[in-house]
């Protein structure tokens, strides 16, 4: 049985979730973690709200409220966005639950013991004005790699880079804008330079990364150097050390902490289901694969800091050492990562209101629509920008006009001429043709979700219904005055649906389900993400949340990826449509709304 790790990047809780978020993590890992259930593959597809650091402390800052407040608030919010989605997680948690701050501290421990957690005297941004410390993102200036004029004090968001804010030019305060100054402090530095060798023949082993990925993350090897893995901040994960723990002023570094999110949502996950060693099938078993899903701004991360974190942990650097109590650990099978999406030609921006909320596009237009778009024209491989008049189109002439359109004309004429699915008689060329190729899109299909391919998987999976859609007009059932032959075409047509709705099903699972009650169907064809209200479990130290809403799911389900054939005499009534086609003047309110 092959485990499948579906790792999905965990967005702050500082605002609601706009679509160039969720095209980027969001529906890519949920269609390639759909696929691989059907498959019959044991996925644990996990992840939750980032917490800390100081992307929160900013936000709260303007809000008014504390960083617990803002995340309890936001947290919550995501929630809603990513279930209302489908998003189909074993686990969304948060990053400020006791399991997960004692899942944080025990790595850092162990890479600690290891060796690979060094003490330096650093320099740190401090306010002129006020003395407060500014780390991170308080700082801004000009990339002294691009240019780029926004980089922030730990990274650069346009060319993706790691920085100390002393690098920046013409660093500035984003509080107040003052250019700081920069005093001695002593922070713990993960020892890049004792992991590199270990990094560079892992990174050669990787197969089938998409280039863009494998070869930023290669080159990342050129510039190694150790990194700053705490802060002079007082929100985030109390560093376990001797000395540290009780110093309110010092915290791990935001990017230390989440990434080992998805180790402690595994552990979660595994002791809310009762066993709670079930997560080791996904970590310590090296049989076991784990894909991570991400925008372009988060390989560094995930390509260089967390396999170093792992590589540490394991002691499997050029220090040596050993694993720690969780044992030797996996490290990503792939780094997934896609391109940025701008809008109507320009960056998002939740400021000046370039954005639109996924909350918004599911109240208005519903989540396979989305779903939908993103599969066929998200920002895989390359920069892609979103437009209305796009979207609109891509829903009416293809959604609508191809499959909702192969999904309802089957069904009414199943529905008036017989009243449920007619048996077949002696099939023509024609007929075996079709029923071949919708047969054979299983394996193709599949081949290219296997391999991160979703935008060759809709279209070759549309491919099939466009393909019955031409069978119906050729073979014209409303025109044929022999009722065995009728019966044969739209039996015929009726399997194409069926086919078609579960190699569909990844991407369209909200309307999925309901093409499988449109041909008579019954039961949980697939399954849908639920939120509930848990308790917090105990573990470490921590601002202990009370209860809090949680995405999970049982997604035992009928749709596998597999023809089944379609059973005659099974009952058919005359569909309601499924997909909306969209007025054309959708496109000019919604550029309305972005003004
Ligand atoms: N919160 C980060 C961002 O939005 C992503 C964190 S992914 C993690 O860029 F898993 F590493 F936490
Ligand atoms: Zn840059």
């Amino acid at each position: 049985m092959t485990h499948v790790l579906s790792a999905v990047a965990w967005p702050y809780a500082n605002g609601p979730r706009h679509i160039g978020h969720v095209s980027g993590f969001g529906v890519p890992s949920d269609v390639f973690s759909r696929y691989q259930r059907m498959m019959g593959r044991q996925v644990l597809m996990v992840s939750g709200t980032d917490e800390h650091g100081t992307p929160i402390l900013v936000q709260a800052e303007r809000e008014g409220v504390s960083p617990k407040e803002l995340a309890d608030r936001y947290n919550r919010v995501i929630v809603e966005d990513l279930q209302g989605l489908g998003l189909s997680y074993d686990l969304f948690t948060r990053t400020t639950t006791r399991n997960h701050y004692a899942v944080a501290q025990e790595l850092f421990r162990t890479v600690h013991r290891n060796g690979y957690l060094v003490t330096k005297t650093a320099m740190g941004a401090i306010s002129r004005s006020t003395g407060r410390t500014l780390p991170d993102r308080y700082i801004e200036g000009t990339c002294p790699i691009c240019g780029y004029d926004a980089a922030r004090g730990d990274q650069c968001d346009n060319c993706g880079n790691q920085l100390d804010a002393i690098e920046l030019r013409n660093p500035r305060s984003r509080i107040n804008g003052e250019t700081p100054v920069f005093v001695e402090t002593e922070h713990f530095f993960l020892d890049l330079p004792a992991l590199a060798e270990a990094l560079g023949s892992w990174l050669q082993t990787r197969t089938g990364w998409r280039p863009n990925v494998l070869k930023f993350a290669t080159n990342l090897l050129d510039d190694v150097r150790p990194r700053a893995m705490t802060r002079d901040i007082d929100w985030g994960i109390p560093v376990p050390l001797p000395g540290w723990e009780d110093n309110p002023n010092k915290r791990l570094y935001v990017w230390f902490d989440a990434v080992i999110g998805y180790l402690s949502a595994s552990i979660e996950w595994a002791r809310r289901s009762g066993d709670p060693d079930a997560w080791r099938a996904w970590w310590c078993d090296p049989a076991a694969q784990s894909y991570y899903f991400m925008g372009k701004d988060n390989i560094t991360f995930h390509a260089q800091i967390w396999p170093a974190e792992l590589l540490g942990y394991d002691g499997r650097g050029a220090r040596g050492g050993s694993p720690g109590s969780y044992g030797t650990l996996n490290l990503p099978t792939e780094v997934v990562s896609s391109e940025f999406l701008t809008m109507e030609g320009r960056k998002f921006s939740s400021s000046r209101s370039v954005v639109i909320y996924v909350r918004d596009v599911l109240e208005r237009y519903g989540p396979d629509a989305l779903r939908y778009f993103i599969s066929v024209a998200g920002p895989e491989t390359q920069d892609t920008d979103f437009t209305w008049s796009e979207f609109v189109r891509r829903n009416n002439d293809e959604l609508v006009s191809t499959w909702g359109n192969l999904v309802n004309r089957t069904a009414s004429m199943i529905a008036k001429n017989f009243g449920a699915i007619p048996p077949a008689s002696d099939l023509t060329t024609a007929d075996h043709e079709l029923l071949a190729a919708s047969k054979n899109a299983f394996a193709t299909v599949g081949a290219h979700l296997d391999h991160q391919r979703v935008k060759q998987a809709i279209g070759e999976a549309m491919r099939t219904a466009s393909e019955a859609n031409q069978y119906l007009s050729q073979q014209a059932p409303w025109k044929e005055p022999d009722p065995q032959r009728k019966g044969t075409i739209l039996h015929v047509a009726a399997q194409v649906v069926a086919d078609s709705n579960r190699l569909l099903a990844p991407f369209l699972p909200h309307s999925a389900q309901r093409v499988h009650e449109a041909l008579g169907g019954t039961g949980t064809f697939v399954a849908q993400p639920e939120v509930r209200e848990v308790d917090d479990l105990d573990g470490g130290p921590a601002y202990p949340i009370i209860a809090a809403p949680i995405i999970t799911g049982d997604y035992a389900q009928e749709a596998t990826w597999t023809s089944r054939p379609v059973v005659p005499g099974t009952p058919v009534a005359v569909p309601t449509p499924i997909f909306t086609k969209l007025a054309p003047s959708v496109v000019d309110e919604e550029l309305a709304r972005l003004e």
